[in-house]
């Protein structure tokens, strides 16, 4: 099949290496010329596990980046991958969808043959059906009967998308027609996964049910970690008895300083927003959205019950991704952390083995450090904010601390004497 991709961010150019990969022919558009040149020499703008390796393998042979539309005209489908960031009321901004369904849309103004276009970016429920089917059928002029409609959401974890798009859990294809639908089926041949058909709302809620869903577990875990901490338990003993009901599941209920990522907070704030517009009160997820912002601050808590003032004091802090194996730091809970460390006059040393950069555009005013070790020498204090692995070996380098007050956020480290914000 031959396949268009509109926006090569990393949905658009992990799905675009991944269908190249089944055998498609595959096209990807994007605004960034740069970006579009790195791509076609296999350099991947993204550190994505496996991914430079099936980039390399099908550039320039079934793979082709580009910033024009008009190779679009050629394929069978289109998937619009493009970015549906926050607006400040929390709802989604749906601006560049429609650009991209604008764009399009001119492109299939003279095809002849029917086409599907299929939309990937997460999108508040009613999108495909009252923005996209229009826009598009508007600009090419053409009518239903010759353009299929799917919403088609993507399930990725940061770091892990190449494995989540090659086994997945599930494809949700929510399609206008069962043509539409089937064309889509058809693009997954090869992938071994239950396949759900359904309706274009149902589609786009199910991508939203399950990113809260997720983030309710994360919060629902942290708000008894709380109560355990009071209680001098381990949440991950509570945890480890409750996650062994079928029903529940292990996964997903790690306490700790809280989520982070451009996906959780964004997608359960729009959700809210969609459900006030519904008049419908979303008393459980904004509550998710609360124990969140609250849960950072616990951390801050557990510091100033160690050191009293932290007026000019050193605090390492370890990990500022939002979660290891990445440098993203969007919604990284190390953020607020820092905010509040610095606001009460502490002096940070800052260490992550990929994040630094990331956050020096953030809070350019602490100290970054190369290594722990640097960052730990005389220390007053430690906090650990990223599960990164690195840190489970950490040992005698806390004995470069001015005074040894340790506290994870995250249960990584394998020293005895550290505190954790819930164990
Ligand atoms: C998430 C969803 O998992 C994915 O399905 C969706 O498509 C995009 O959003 P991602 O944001 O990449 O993926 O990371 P994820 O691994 O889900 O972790 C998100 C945050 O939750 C991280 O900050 C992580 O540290 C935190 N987390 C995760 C917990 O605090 N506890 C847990 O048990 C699991």
């Amino acid at each position: 099949m031959r396949i268009s991709i509109v926006g090569g961010g990393y949905v658009g150019l992990v799905s675009a290496t991944c269908f190249a990969d089944l055998g498609h022919s595959v096209i990807l558009i994007d605004i960034d010329e740069d970006k579009v040149e790195a791509i076609n020499c296999g350099m991947s703008p993204i550190y994505e596990r496996g991914l430079m390796e099936l980039l390399s393998a099908h550039v320039g042979r079934n793979l082709l980046a580009t910033t024009g539309y008009e190779d679009l005209v050629s394929t069978d489908l289109t998937l619009i991958c493009v970015g549906t960031p926050p607006l400040p009321d929390g709802s989604a901004d749906l601006s560049m969808i429609e650009s991209a369904s604008t764009l399009i849309g001119n492109s299939l103004e003279d095809k002849e043959k029917y086409h599907v276009v299929a939309v990937k970016s997460t999108v508040s429920p009613g999108t495909t059906q009252n923005l996209v089917m229009p826009t598009v059928l508007k600009h090419s002029d053409k009518s239903a009967s010759k353009i299929g409609f799917v919403m088609n959401p993507e399930f990725l974890r940061e770091g892990l998308a190449v494995q989540d798009f090659m086994k997945p859990d599930r494809i949700v294809i929510g399609s206008s027609d069962e043509l539409a639908g089937d064309t889509v089926e058809s693009a997954y041949r090869g992938i071994d996964a239950p396949i759900v058909r359904t309706g274009l709302i149902a589609a786009e809620m199910i991508k939203y049910a399950s990113n809260a869903f997720l983030a309710t577990k994360i919060s629902f875990s942290n708000e008894i970690g709380n109560v355990c901490k009071k209680l001098g338990i381990d949440v991950y003993e509570v945890m480890k008895g409750v996650g062994l009901d079928h029903r529940i599941t292990p996964y997903f209920l790690n306490a700790g300083v809280g989520f982070g990522g451009s996906c959780f907070q964004k997608d359960v704030s729009a959700l809210i927003h969609f459900a006030e517009r519904m008049e419908v009160t979303p008393v459980l997820l904004r509550s998710v959205i609360e124990v969140n912002e609250q849960q950072p601050m616990k951390i801050v808590e557990i510091l100033l019950k160690n050191i009293e003032y932290i007026n000019g004091k050193r605090v390492a802090v370890l990990g500022l991704a939002f979660k290891n194996d990445t440098d993203d730091v969007r919604e990284s809970r190390a953020v607020p952390v820092i905010k509040e460390l610095v606001g009460r006059g502490a002096l940070v040393a800052a260490y992550d083995p990929k994040a630094n950069e990331s956050m020096r555009e953030i809070l350019p005013e602490i100290e970054y450090c190369k290594s722990a070790s640097q960052a730990l020498t005389d220390a007053d204090a430690c906090l650990v904010l990223t599960e990164w692995p690195e840190f489970g070996d950490l040992d005698k380098e806390f004995e470069l601390m001015r005074s040894r007050v340790i506290i994870e956020g995250r249960r990584i480290l394998s020293c005895k004497d550290a505190e954790g914000i819930c164990w």
